[in-house]
């Protein structure tokens, strides 16, 4: 077994183990739409054989949840036609493809949502939680109506849920804070209702931080009580990451990955959720090496591993290592992110 074996998650055959981890690409339409540019890169991706694509996160609300520019949107019904064009690509390349949902939350500002506020998981009250719930479920609706293979729901990152979850960003004194329970229960009530609406065969995945919410490392124990509470509520598969967006000392796109030691940069977090956990796991971050991907899958660290960058410099990266070369090229520069559209600096 390697990572060019398959693997099954409920009636989701994957060709191999190798995940495009969520990447927001700064090229969908102005409207939120998406746009022929990413129909291509989708194209692009499928077509070097990616087992399994997950798209760059998708806004639930508007203009309150939006990220950044030229985010893709699913907080209406319009924009479901954009991604069953983007799911049949993917599929007549025989890849699988989920999309990814998310909210802001604070990690966002005004010139993104449009003058409108942030919202603070602090300071929420019951009513707008119960707007977020719909505001999932609805969009994990449309994410099923599109032709996607699975949803994904954003808890990584510093992010809206990411930062409900753990002790070091949730401060809040009421029943969604103080206790593990507690601080779970906005993400699980998402999680609950989802899986309401979808129906019990859609897979559901969940891209979980494994540091916590903000720059400092959470205690461990606390990553395996939240992904132990995920498992118990029917999540179908973990992908372990890690840091907050803009952060210096907890970054999620680590820099200068060159030497095998400094590659897979969560594995270790991972290796815990692993033994602790029934549900099956990938993990991104720095994974660069065919023999760490490799020794991954072997030693049952995770049944998959999720990478990004090296996917933007060689989207044809798993027919390369399948047919000789060791390593990606990718040098975690992270100069690709390119607010005209994800390029590499070495592919110009
Ligand atoms: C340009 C860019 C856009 C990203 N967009 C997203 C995103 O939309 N959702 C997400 O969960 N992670 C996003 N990430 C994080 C990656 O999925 C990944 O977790 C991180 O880059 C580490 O993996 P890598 O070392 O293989 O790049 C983004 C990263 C980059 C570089
Ligand atoms: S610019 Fe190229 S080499 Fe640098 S991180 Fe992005 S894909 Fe990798």
């Amino acid at each position: 077994m390697d990572v060019f074996s398959p693997f099954k998650i409920k009636n989701l055959i994957f060709k191999n183990r190798f995940i495009r981890s969520a990447t927001h690409d700064w090229m969908g339409n102005e409207d939120g739409t998406i746009s022929d540019r990413q129909l291509a890169l989708y194209k692009e991706l499928a077509r070097g054989e990616i087992g399994f694509i997950i798209s760059g996160h998708s806004c639930v609300e508007f203009p309150r949840g939006r990220a950044g520019i030229r985010q893709n949107r699913i907080d209406d019904d319009r924009f479901i036609d954009g991604y069953k064009k983007l799911a049949d690509v993917i599929h007549e390349a025989r890849s699988l493809f989920a999309i990814q949902i998310s909210h802001a939350g604070l990690q966002t500002n005004t010139n993104f949502t449009n003058g409108v506020e942030p919202i603070d998981h602090n300071t929420i009250d019951a009513n707008d939680i119960g707007v977020l719930v719909d505001a999932f479920t609805r969009a994990a609706v449309r994410v099923r109506l599109s032709g996607a293979d699975a949803v994904c729901v954003h808890m990584a990152h510093g992010y809206f849920l990411c930062r409900t979850l753990f002790s070091d960003s949730n401060k809040r004194e009421d029943e969604y804070g103080r206790s593990i329970v507690n601080r779970s229960k906005i993400a699980l009530g998402i999680i609950d209702s989802i899986r309401k609406a979808v129906g019990l065969d859609f897979p559901i995945f969940v891209k979980l931080n494994s540091t916590g919410g903000g720059d400092k490392h959470i205690e461990i124990e606390e990553l395996v009580a939240v992904s132990t509470l995920l498992e118990e509520h029917g999540v179908d598969l973990i992908e372990i990451s890690g840091g907050v967006v803009g952060s210096k000392d907890n970054p999620i796109d680590r820099l200068n990955i060159i030497r095998i030691e400094d590659e897979g940069y969560f594995l270790e977090r991972a290796r815990v959720v692993r033994k602790n956990v029934g549900t099956p796991l990938s993990v991104v971050g720095g994974i660069r090496s065919l023999s760490l991907m490799n020794e991954i899958i072997k030693s049952n660290i995770a049944d998959f591993v999720s990478l990004s960058r090296p996917f933007i410099r060689e989207p044809d990266l798993v027919l390369r290592l399948k047919n000789g070369q060791e390593k990606a090229s990718c040098i975690s520069c992270s100069k690709c992110r390119n607010f005209d559209g994800i390029m590499c600096v070495f592919n110009k």
